[in-house]
């Protein structure tokens, strides 16, 4: 039997997310928030998290710097039960990413510093590692700037070895939407965009055709669409899965607590319609508090929500530290 249900090598970083700024921002001047959150931020870290007080075993790899911001972000990770022996840090006085978020209601501006977050090769992992598990999840592909060159290698590797694979790119800061990401599609069990990068990845213009393009590579394509739900492409079927009517507190990291839901769901064997419907529920879930994980770190919200929006699998609360 695999150690893990999932492993997962990605970026960690926190998100500094300020609230109730105008879209407007004028320069030189004081301008106050209104709120102010310090949370565990980066796809690959939030999904980890989520996925780990979900009740999977998760084994999650990276490097984070050697600076006091990573070793709150890897404290808040470890708390969640994922599996960080793995996990690396930088020589002295190396960096951690950082992600400022300035929250204006419905939009936001989304601000990175990566970090030491391009320093991690695939030469730094341990694929046997990665490889005792049922399935392997790579998310923000084009921040992943130094695992491009190994990774079509790693990814034929652990398709070799038995584990299905799953890709969130999230969105490209150079919007070139190329390079590795073509060798990669064809080793790939389910693709997790979101609506807007769906379109950009395919390079069509409605979600539809991009969909049309994509089904010939991907067996099982999950759009992620915001408060309406996702639309889901399985071969030649295509159906959309309602979202859960929710008012959100806000929306980051909706995505990646969307693919916790829906992978976990799919590690479990349950069917395509209950992933998807698994995966609106703890999207949704996640907008009920601040950040991507901060939902998932509130025992009593998390299980009041689930309540009302059960889940297609038994949540085991216990494996929280
Ligand atoms: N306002 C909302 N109401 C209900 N559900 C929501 C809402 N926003 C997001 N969700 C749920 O979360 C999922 C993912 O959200 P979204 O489409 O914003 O993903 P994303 O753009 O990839 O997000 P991220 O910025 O985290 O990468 C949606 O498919 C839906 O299930
Ligand atoms: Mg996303």
């Amino acid at each position: 039997m695999a150690d893990f249900d999932i492993t997962i090598a990605g970026e960690v970083n926190l998100d500094l997310i300020l609230y109730g700024l105008d879209e407007a921002i004028p320069l030189n001047r004081e301008i106050l928030a209104s709120n102010f959150e310090m949370t565990l931020g980066s796809s690959s870290a939030i999904l980890a998290h989520n996925l780990a007080v979900l009740g999977r075993r998760v084994g999650f790899v990276t490097l984070c710097g050697s600076d006091p911001m990573g070793a709150i972000a890897m404290e808040r990770l470890a708390e969640s039960g994922a599996d960080l022996s793995r996990c690396a840090k930088g020589a002295e006085n190396t960096k951690t990413g950082v992600t400022i978020l300035l929250s204006h209601g419905r939009s936001r501006r989304i601000l990175t510093y990566p970090g030491i977050m391009f320093d991690m090769t695939v030469a730094d992992l341990d694929v046997d590692y990665l490889a005792s598990a049922q399935h392997f999840h790579l998310s923000s592909l084009f921040l992943q700037k130094g695992l491009h060159a190994g990774l079509p290698g790693l990814f034929a590797e652990l398709k070799r070895r038995g584990l299905t694979l799953s890709l969130d790119t999230n969105d490209d800061p150079d919007d070139r939407w190329d390079g590795v990401l073509e060798q990669l599609l064809p080793y790939l069990d389910v693709l997790l965009p979101n609506d807007d990068e769906v379109r950009r990845i395919a390079k069509r213009d409605s979600i539809e055709e991009a969909l049309d393009v994509l089904s010939a590579r991907v067996p099982l394509i999950a759009v992620k669409c915001g408060s309406r739900g996702a639309l889901v492409q399985e071969g030649s079927r295509r159906f959309a899965v309602p979202g859960v009517s929710v008012e959100p507190v806000d929306t980051i990291g909706a995505g990646d607590s969307f693919n916790a839901g829906f992978l976990a769901a799919w590690l479990r064997g349950a069917t395509i319609e209950q992933c998807a419907q698994a995966g609106n529920i703890t999207g949704a879930l996640s907008t009920q508090n601040q950040g991507g994980t901060e939902a998932f770190r509130d025992p009593r919200l998390m299980e009041e929500f689930l309540r009302e929006h059960p889940l297609p699998f038994p949540v085991a609360p216990a494996r929280r530290k």
